[in-house]
């Protein structure tokens, strides 16, 4: 069996760095629940540190909880001794080396689980929080939660309220709030032609026709949404005005107040999606602060924290917010308060700005690696998104791409998914650096890809 090394990228402190990989490499299932890590010596020796950092290496990852030390035999990734109850998600498959860009999810960090284990030690602790956490709760959220998500919101320079603020499970429940509340069966929405998939889905289940407006490099082409609102005047426009998804454009100032005035015109609502975070430097005038009587904003904790806490935020007008109450209560009564209770605890805590500061840096590294790997091709990004768009050369084509790269274990979108109806889909590829377990597994995926587009692969109709 191959000895499992720790990948040493990170600058800094060297015990540190192999306890973080650790944490990572147990995340990312590259060491399985109940491995057994290298003898102290024999890693101290590959990495050419002392035996010393390597015992305090262990001894990190055991204090954060992802190892534990047995005397005699050795340091075991926990989960494997049997004694800590069934772990019912550990079905999930194993991970097999593939490296898998085609979701946006923020990039692992010990951090997050440690931080999470803290809060939920802390709620179990005081059986008066459990008590309440387990009963019913207003639709919208009690306020203390609802002034705490606003509080958080407004440190990452969002809009944010506790009035308007009602508690969702995650940016995607915030979209079909908006559907369900704005929208009836038949009626006639619009988007960018290349959108978010799950707005996509969501107007089909709500039965919804969804038409896709033209863009180009300042976003959604406010002189076709006018020609279109001639016609018809949508009931409800939705955007990603920071950055679209996936092609990273973000809608340019003027033309997120034309879209103001054609929304007071034909009097359509805005349904503003902010979910895909970036730090505030690189983001515009939210249209919320433009026209807050008629822009419903989302946001989740998805990007920033994790996706599968499944809590977010929707901002909306006073006129609205007794129907989209009553749209959330139809659909679940409210949002299992134990989550609220976690986050908002998990938010207040200076260990969510350490988290916070890590990623952006993290994002940061991770463009510029692909910045410098793609150099010459016509990338589209922003400097700290999570994904980059990537036009495919004249005459290759994405299917063959992804294709190709599913061969080499690597995984990506095509333009298909995001298509609004029968749109045609454009030869690009989306991908999600935040998603790669690590920099080197980004650096290993960004390497095959220039690879394939130096010598591109045969479509396989072109050997017939
Ligand atoms: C633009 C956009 N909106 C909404 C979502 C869904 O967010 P959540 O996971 O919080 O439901 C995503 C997820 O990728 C997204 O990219």
């Amino acid at each position: 069996m191959t000895m499992w090394i720790p990948s040493l990228s990170h600058q800094g402190v060297r015990y540190r760095a192999i306890a973080e990989s650790i944490a990572v490499a147990v995340q990312t299932g590259e060491l399985a629940p109940g491995e057994k890590l290298p003898p102290q010596r024999r890693l101290a020796d590959r990495l050419g540190v002392t035996v010393g950092t390597v015992t305090r290496a262990y001894a990190e990852a055991e204090r954060q909880g992802w190892v534990l030390a047995r005397v005699g035999s050795g340091t075991f990734v926990r989960g494997g001794e049997g004694s800590a109850g069934q772990d019912f998600l550990a079905s999930r498959p194993v991970a097999d080396g593939t490296i898998d860009l085609s979701l946006s999810l923020p990039p692992p960090h010990p951090m997050r689980a440690a931080s999470l284990g803290r809060v939920l030690h802390e709620i179990a602790e005081q059986p008066a929080v459990l008590q309440r956490a387990v009963e019913y709760q207003p639709d919208r959220g009690v306020p203390a939660h609802r002034e705490q998500l606003a509080t958080w919101m407004t440190r990452l320079g969002m809009p944010a309220d506790p009035e308007p603020l009602i508690v969702t499970q995650g940016g995607q429940h915030g979209i079909n709030l908006a559907l369900q509340s704005l929208t009836r069966p038949g009626e006639r929405i619009v988007a960018d032609v290349l959108t978010y998939p799950g707005l996509i889905t969501a107007a089909s289940q709500a039965h919804l026709k969804l038409q896709g407006v033209p863009m180009d490099d300042q976003g959604m082409d406010m002189v076709a949404l006018a020609r279109l609102c001639a016609q018809q005047a949508p009931r409800l426009v939705y955007v990603t005005p920071d950055q679209n998804n996936p092609t990273g454009t973000p809608l340019s100032e003027t033309r997120r107040e034309r879209l103001v005035a054609l929304a007071r015109q034909h009097d359509f609502w805005i349904v503003e999606d902010g979910v895909q975070y970036l730090p505030e430097a690189e983001r515009g005038t939210p249209i919320y602060r433009l026209a807050p009587e008629r822009t419903l904003f989302i946001f989740s904790t998805a990007k920033v924290l994790a996706g599968g806490l499944r809590i977010g935020t929707l901002l909306a007008p006073p006129a609205l917010r007794e129907r989209l109450g009553t749209a959330l209560r139809a659909q679940s009564w409210m949002v299992p308060p134990l989550m609220v209770e976690a986050v908002c605890r998990w938010v207040a805590s200076a260990e969510s700005d350490t988290l916070l500061a890590w990623l952006i840096e993290e994002l940061g590294e991770r463009q510029r690696m692909a910045r410098k790997r793609l150099a010459g091709h016509a990338i589209n990004s922003r400097g700290h998104s999570n994904n980059l768009w990537l036009p495919l050369p004249e005459g290759l084509r994405s299917a063959v791409f992804v294709e190709a790269l599913a061969q080499r274990k690597i995984l990506v979108s095509s333009a298909e998914p995001f298509c609004v109806g029968s749109e045609p889909a454009p030869q690009a590829l989306r991908l999600c650096l935040s998603a790669a377990p690590s920099r080197e597994a980004l650096a290993q995926a960004l390497d095959t890809l220039a690879e394939l587009l130096a010598a591109p692969p045969a479509a396989p109709w072109q050997t017939l």
